[in-house]
């Protein structure tokens, strides 16, 4: 298998098309499984160089000399990826966000990255619908107070359609590529071959365009949450009954009652009870379950310090890689948790119930959060988690049902702690005090 595919995905479209909102997610989906990925956006670029607003002036000078840029910067990036890191199974994807709306402009850029063996897949967002137009502009484009706004919206439109009389439409029979039409009505594909092309491609297909929120929920406190056990299939707690019995109020408060929802749980019982006075249609996914823990289900993290102390130690040290013996890693969870993401991406008003660990994953795909943040992320229980993706990155909400539980948050190296005392054969190998104050992780900064 070719372990070492440098891939540029080069997008193309007339301005307003939903490209940067395409860039930022093929780039969060594909570094969510662990494929180095970077956006290079063309806008940054001109902006850093001419130093003045984005919509003030757009001559082709600055903009060819931006794009010079781009290009240098993102072989200098390939480049500097092949010196410093083992090259991974999948390859490196640079996402190139910029119009590239003629054929000799996107000649040059494939010629140039194919002599440096980068291969070149074209994605193109063409795009018709007005209304689709202006909510990209109010998404992407502008800032608040919707009175300048509308003015704003058309004076843009305005500067879009001086760009059409140059648009060329992607024909060139040669090259790879995808061309979405009218977010997701149609799609043409070209010549797309190998592992990362398809992946790429195959999310493409399944990529919403529209602004949309998305509702995740850990079950109601569980019995095994009150005596600090993993995984098992418990029944809820007495409280996380009460959340059970709160969450349609919750939903209805906070998510409104004028749409329906369709609810997601996994197969295992907490989730089911807890979503079972809510009146709407319901999934069940095996592929939600929580982390298979193994030879660890049913124990207390105390147990596992005692009898698996150095398992204990190298959880701690590596926790998303973190196989449990018999069972399943953080990594694993993420892949068998793909099919949600990409039927996910085609819904909209999906609220989730789910586990900590597998809510983690979810999160992590929308919230940008690496690998190393990813299991350490807090996700509280009695909570509603709404989420509202955005171009660049992803808002988020919390909604507490306000009521008590336990924490089943364990910091990073608690369990190097306790299994060294476990390993010294001191007594007391007890749950050390979590902060609870502790917010969700925080939004990762704009890319
Ligand atoms: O403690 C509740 C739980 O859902 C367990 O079933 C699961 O093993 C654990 O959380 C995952 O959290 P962590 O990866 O932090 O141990």
């Amino acid at each position: 298998m070719t372990s070492n595919i440098k891939l540029a995905c080069v997008m193309v479209g007339l301005p307003a098309r939903g490209k940067t909102f395409i860039s930022y997610k093929v780039s969060r989906y594909l570094q969510w499984l662990g494929i180095k990925t970077k956006v290079f956006d063309v806008d940054d670029y001109q902006r850093k160089l001419k130093n003045i607003l984005y919509h003030q002036d757009h001559c082709e000078l600055s903009e060819t000399t931006a794009e010079k840029q781009v290009l240098d910067d993102m072989l200098d990036w390939f480049q500097l990826d092949d010196n410093k890191t083992k090259a991974t199974m999948s390859g490196t994807v640079a996402i190139y966000d910029g119009t590239n709306i003629t054929k000799a402009k996107r000649k040059w850029i494939h010629d140039t990255l194919n002599n440096k063996n980068v291969q070149v897949l074209f994605v193109e967002s063409q795009c018709d619908d007005d209304n689709l137009i202006r909510e990209n502009i109010r998404n992407v484009k502008l800032s608040p107070t919707i009175m300048q706004q509308e003015k704003a919206i058309d004076d843009y439109l305005a500067y879009v359609n001086k760009h059409k009389d140059t648009y060329e439409t992607m024909t060139e029979p040669d090259y790879t590529y995808i061309k979405l039409i009218n977010a997701g009505q149609q799609y043409v594909i070209n010549l797309v071959r190998g592992y990362l092309e398809s992946r790429i491609v195959y999310y493409l297909i399944n990529l919403n365009i529209k602004k949309k929120r998305i509702w995740l929920s850990r079950h109601g406190e569980s019995q095994f949450n009150v005596q600090d056990r993993i995984g098992g299939d418990a029944d809820l707690s007495p409280r996380g009954e009460e959340y059970a019995r709160k969450l349609p109020s919750l939903i209805s408060k906070h998510i409104g009652d004028e749409l329906p929802l369709t609810v997601w749980t996994s197969t295992m019982k907490r989730t089911n009870q807890t979503a079972r006075y809510i009146k709407y249609p319901k999934k069940q996914w095996k592929a939600l379950d929580e982390l298979d823990t193994g030879v660890c289900d049913g124990m207390t993290y105390d147990e596992i310090a005692k009898k698996y102390p150095e398992d204990f130690i190298q959880r701690d040290q590596d926790k998303f890689n973190f196989r449990y013996s018999g069972g399943e890693s953080y990594r694993d969870l993420v892949l068998r948790l793909e099919p949600v993401i990409m039927e996910l991406e085609q819904h909209e008003r999906i609220l989730i119930i789910a586990h900590q660990a597998t809510i983690r994953c979810l999160y992590a795909y929308f919230m940008n959060l690496d690998h190393e943040q990813l299991p350490y992320a807090r996700v509280p229980l009695h909570t509603l988690i709404e989420l509202t993706p955005t171009a660049y990155n992803c808002e988020e909400k919390l909604y507490k049902a306000d009521i008590e539980s336990v924490d089943t948050y364990r910091p990073k190296f608690a369990g190097v702690e306790n299994a060294k005392k476990s390993s010294n054969k001191t007594s007391g190998v007890s749950g050390e005090i979590i902060d609870s104050s502790e917010p969700i992780l925080p939004l990762s900064p704009h890319p």
